[in-house]
């Protein structure tokens, strides 16, 4: 590493841990634990605690992104020339947005709506606003059709590890091709039918719709208590296996576990002048947060108007960073480097978002001890990062039919699911042809960044942020920094509305066009922008009738 690499690492290191730590301790020291016990207004549920409120709006940002894409997006993006724009990123964008959707979702609690529809009529008297709004419970239902298929493989892999079923392919290509006969990609000597995947496809279902169905207090808040300190404890033990490692082969003394890390925090100039780097860092920061999905705000919709969300939110924030940065960073790529070299985990990286996680490391896990311990530890801590972030995501759309058609949560939890589970079916069955990857674009990499962009100008421009501010600070047990005033009115629209239009021109339109895409996919690459676009309108249709028949009633 070198001397600028050690002073990035320490500074970095010391920072995010102690803020962790720091800001976890005020929360628990906080004189307002209790207020969450109050009647819900409205009969809406409610959180039962202050850290359960805390867990699970960690648990919701902590998923795939912080173990599997982060470690993948820094690599393939030059490693330390990714950490600048990434932090960029964190404080102008993640952290202002954080807070202005958990006041969002607050104020829109009050009111009686857990979704952007409802909350965004509040925030500008328009018709139009509820049906922008929509984008708030399409996309994360979007990104959850793929993202429950992503966790049903770490479930699976999780089992295979304990039983050492991959044990003995210890090569990348004998592995890939295990986890695609697994993923039904190919038939293959490994797995000649897609009859497992669908087997932890729906115990993962099932998982999903057992907290769901349980609801806020008993479901997902019970699932935060318990799962997210496993989580922890896990990545805590890995991180030791990984720094303890040193230099696997003597033969190759470059390939160390110091190189991986410093391969991250050395800090590389020369690179930010690329605005690729800077789009997918702050793509990075969206997804990582989940932010511009309308999830914190549902989530934040069941707190009181009494209930801190300042503090909350920054909390929520400085632990997804512990465990991104810290925990995340710690585990795969030095891992990588000191089993392929630097070269080696780039190009590992360059393939995809999943070969690292579900193909390096399953050939690693075979050269050390207790490597079907660790595999198995690792692969649980993707489910639970995974089960915590779907939850979420499929919350807004059972939160909507609650809301504003007073269905009933199991009414409104079996709908969702019939929904989910059959869109997920195309999502197994047209996998190979690239299917979850364009969902993953439109969705979860542009769409969220349209959404959030859509909800800072309605915030600080529209509903004005004079208003927002004092509403952010109702019960606040923090004031926050004057500094973001200015930064939310105006650096983050502004940082976004550029970001939008550099990435509209140099990747959406080339990726519109399917340029460089085989023309045996495109009918199926065209197959997922339908699905995405007949959600939209299947939200927008139910927007439209949920109002109108609020309207006939008040009438
Ligand atoms: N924030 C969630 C994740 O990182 C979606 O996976």
């Amino acid at each position: 590493m070198t001397s600028q690499g050690w002073i990035f690492f320490i500074v970095g290191w010391t920072t995010i841990i102690g803020l962790s730590v720091y800001l976890f301790a005020r929360v628990m020291l906080a004189k307002r634990q209790k207020v969450l016990m109050e009647p819900a207004e409205g009969g809406r549920a409610q959180w039962a605690s202050r850290i359960g409120l805390i867990l699970a709006m960690a648990g919701n940002a902590i998923g795939l992104g912080n173990f599997l894409r982060f470690p993948v997006k820094a690599a393939a993006n030059g490693g330390g020339a990714f950490m600048i724009p990434y932090f960029c990123a964190l404080v102008f964008l993640g952290i202002p947005l954080m807070w202005v959707e958990w006041t969002i979702g607050r104020y829109g609690g009050a009111h009686h709506h857990g979704t952007s529809p409802g909350m965004f009529s509040l925030l500008w008297k328009n018709r139009g606003s509820k049906y922008l709004g929509a984008l708030g419970i399409a996309l994360p239902f979007v990104i959850v059709v793929y993202y429950n298929f992503i966790e049903s493989w770490t479930l699976g892999f999780a089992w295979f590890s304990a039983t050492g079923k991959y044990f003995g392919n210890t090569n990348q290509n004998a592995m890939n091709e295990f986890l695609r006969g697994f993923q039904g990609a190919e038939a293959n000597q490994f797995f000649s039918s897609i009859i497992p995947i669908l087997i932890f496809l729906g115990i993962t279902l099932l998982i999903n719709y057992f907290f769901l169905s349980r609801g806020i207090s008993k479901g997902i808040e019970v699932l935060a208590k318990f799962g997210m300190p496993v989580l922890f404890v896990f990545a805590i033990v890995l991180v030791i296996r990984v720094l303890t490692m040193g230099t696997p082969d003597p033969a190759l003394p470059d390939q160390n576990i110091m190189n991986g890390l410093a391969f991250i925090w050395n800090p590389d100039f020369s690179r930010l002048a690329n605005a690729e780097v800077w789009l997918v860092a702050a793509g990075q920061i969206f997804f990582t947060l989940s932010l511009g999905q309308g999830i914190i705000c549902t989530y934040a919709s069941y707190l009181r108007e009494k209930n801190d969300i300042t503090l909350n939110g920054i909390t929520t924030s400085a632990t997804n960073e512990f465990a991104e940065v810290i925990l995340g960073g710690t585990i795969a790529i030095p891992l990588a480097v000191a089993f392929f070299g630097l070269a080696g985990t780039q190009e590992i990286a360059k393939q995809g978002a999943f070969n690292l996680g579900f193909v390096s490391l399953p050939v690693i896990f075979q050269k050390i001890p207790f490597g079907q311990l660790f595999g198995a530890m690792w692969f649980l801590l993707l489910f639970i990062a995974g089960i915590t972030s779907s939850v979420a995501m499929t919350s807004p759309a059972i939160a909507f039919l609650e809301d504003e058609f007073h269905w009933k949560r199991s009414k409104a939890v079996n709908t969702v699911f019939a929904v989910l589970a059959s869109a997920t079916v195309l999502v197994v069955v047209f996998f190979k042809f690239g299917f979850l990857d364009e969902l993953d674009y439109w969705a979860g990499t542009f769409g969220i960044v349209v959404f959030a962009a859509i909800e800072i100008i309605l915030f600080s421009w529209v509903f004005g942020l004079k208003r927002g501010w004092h509403e952010m600070h109702k019960g606040a047990d923090l004031t926050v920094p004057r500094f973001f005033k200015f930064v939310i009115k105006y650096i983050t629209p502004v940082y976004m509305l550029v970001m939008l239009g550099v990435w509209t021109y140099q990747e959406a339109v080339p990726k519109f066009i399917m340029k460089n895409v085989d023309t045996v996919n495109r009918p199926y690459l065209w197959g997922a922008r339908g699905l995405i676009l007949a959600l939209i309108l299947l939200t927008l249709w139910m927007v439209r009738i949920a109002w109108k028949s609020k309207k006939e009633k008040s009438a």
